[in-house]
């Protein structure tokens, strides 16, 4: 059986107005109802993700995703935090852990693993982002990425594993022009499966989902997909263009040897 290909939407610090993510909300799980091999997670800022939730239409395969969440698995006095149970208790299904924008603000791979074990010890899905600054014709950017993704699996029982996606964001692709072309994609997804392979072994490897992440949008997504063989996306800038983002899933959802 084909794996369903996942795209999750980061929609970072946007938008403004809790009017706007209603309208971005309504818009995607609009758009998401013409697709039948593809699931949609949106992930707003903390602070509209309940506009998603306890939704009483379930047609689409929608879902609510957090694009952070505190390491501290019990509530308490943890100013400016917001915790697991909070997250499922608004439906959230998918966190990410580790995006580069946040490891640029301090976040090492010892929080972020703290965090994905809290992630799938709630049976939540957890999207770890990995990625490297830069890349050397030696090689030593792949060994940076094994530990990268390594360190920030560290607290992971082999039990949870199944609970893990990968997304592979080359940082120097996110917010730029251009995304990285899809036979590179294609090494760099069966390189992190190796990789998973080795820490968990090679049948949830099999099983596992790798995204790819970095100026995607509905011209390249489909030869990630089917060129780079990624098994979903993860969309920055695009995925709070409802009309872009729509024409984005149905580009990836047509792909028919997925
Ligand atoms: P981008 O962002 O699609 O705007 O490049 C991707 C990301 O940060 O996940």
């Amino acid at each position: 059986m084909s794996k369903r290909i996942l795209v999750v939407g980061n929609w970072k610090m946007n938008p403004a107005t809790l009017e706007e993510a209603r309208t971005i909300i309504r818009k995607v799980r609009h758009a998401a109802t013409e697709l039948s091999h593809t699931d949609v997670v949106m992930c707003p800022p903390f602070i509209f993700i309940a506009a998603g939730s306890h939704r009483t239409d379930s047609s689409s395969h929608t879902y609510l995703g957090a694009q952070s969440v505190s390491s501290h698995r019990e509530e308490g006095s943890y100013t400016g935090e917001v915790g697991i149970h909070m997250l499922r208790d608004m439906e959230v299904q998918y966190v990410i852990a580790g995006h580069s924008e946040e490891r640029a603000r301090g976040l090492n791979d010892v929080e972020v693993s703290r965090r994905v074990a809290a992630i799938v010890h709630e049976g939540l899905t957890a999207i770890v982002c990995v990625g490297e600054h830069v890349r050397d014709e030696g090689g030593v950017y792949l060994d940076t990425l094994k530990e990268q993704i390594k360190n920030s699996l560290a607290d992971v029982p082999v039990k949870s594993a199944k609970d893990v996606v990968i997304a592979y964001e080359p940082v120097w692709a996110i917010g730029a022009q251009q995304a990285m072309n899809p036979e590179q994609v294609y090494e760099m997804v069966l390189f992190v499966k190796k990789v998973f392979a080795d820490l968990f072994g090679q049948d949830i490897a099999m099983k596992m989902k790798v995204l790819y992440g970095g100026a995607v949008n509905a011209e390249n997504a489909a030869d990630i997909i089917r060129i780079g063989k990624a098994d979903g996306l993860l969309v920055g800038r695009e995925s709070i263009r409802p009309e872009g983002f729509a024409e984005l899933l149905k580009a990836v959802d047509t792909i028919s040897d997925k």
